[in-house]
């Protein structure tokens, strides 16, 4: 069967795309990068792509008069790359509403919080300056409003005494690489439905999980 072509968005280093090109890389995964596009000509990222053998294009956003200009150049990238699922890994740039409603149910982002607690920005201080004991990553399809919509799955770590941002986020970005190439395979699988706010995975095959708990 052809596999599924994806697009991942970036703006910097690029870890999580490098943990997509990777899981791709095994012959039985139902999906390949096809295209990596960053709006930061200098991201990190765009250069492990090209060394992956992956087209990595950059589009700056300062090149565009507004929002949905700069989105529909984008998305006409990832089309002509045949893109079936757009992935946005570290994408520092808010969208128009034109994105999300243009590849809806067919983008997803991957967020450091469990969500809906710490959407935003600076998100590992927001979790130690609230006090939590329990933190984690959530990997949702992508709606117009910033970090809220509905979430596929999510991987729980534990808040540690003498945890700063660093090493939480440390802790929490180990889970976001197992994390999202587990979502993107079921939904190459054709596994998610999205009814309202609320997803559900069919079929998962044995020894598959919907619970990612904190490591020991
Ligand atoms: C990750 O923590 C991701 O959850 C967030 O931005 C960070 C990107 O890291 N959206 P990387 O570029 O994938 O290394």
């Amino acid at each position: 069967m052809a596999k599924l072509k994806v697009g991942v968005l970036i703006s910097g280093r690029g870890s999580n795309m490098a943990a997509l090109i990777e899981a791709a890389r095994s012959p039985g995964y139902p999906a390949e990068i096809a295209v990596v596009i960053s709006n930061v000509a200098t991201a990190g990222g765009l250069e492990t792509a090209r060394q992956a053998g992956i087209p990595a294009v950059a589009i700056p956003h300062k090149g565009y008069p507004d929002r949905e200009s700069f989105d529909r150049a984008v998305s006409a990238e990832l089309e002509r790359h045949g893109v079936g699922l757009v992935a946005l890994a570290g994408f520092l740039r808010i969208q128009s509403p034109w994105f999300p409603a243009h590849w809806k149910d067919r983008i997803l982002n991957i967020h450091p919080s469990l969500l809906p607690s710490f959407p935003g920005l600076h998100v590992q201080q927001q979790a130690l300056d609230a006090g939590v004991r329990l933190s984690g990553c959530t990997v949702h399809f992508v709606t117009a409003e910033l970090d809220a919509g509905p979430i596929v799955a999510q991987a729980a770590v534990p808040v540690l005494p003498g945890d700063d941002a660093d090493r939480l986020a440390a802790r929490i970005l180990r889970q976001e690489h197992r994390l999202y190439p587990e979502v993107v395979r079921w939904f190459a699988e054709g596994r998610l439905r999205v009814d309202g706010q609320r997803v559900a995975v069919e079929g998962l095959p044995a020894g598959a999980t919907l619970l990612f708990s904190p490591e020991p």
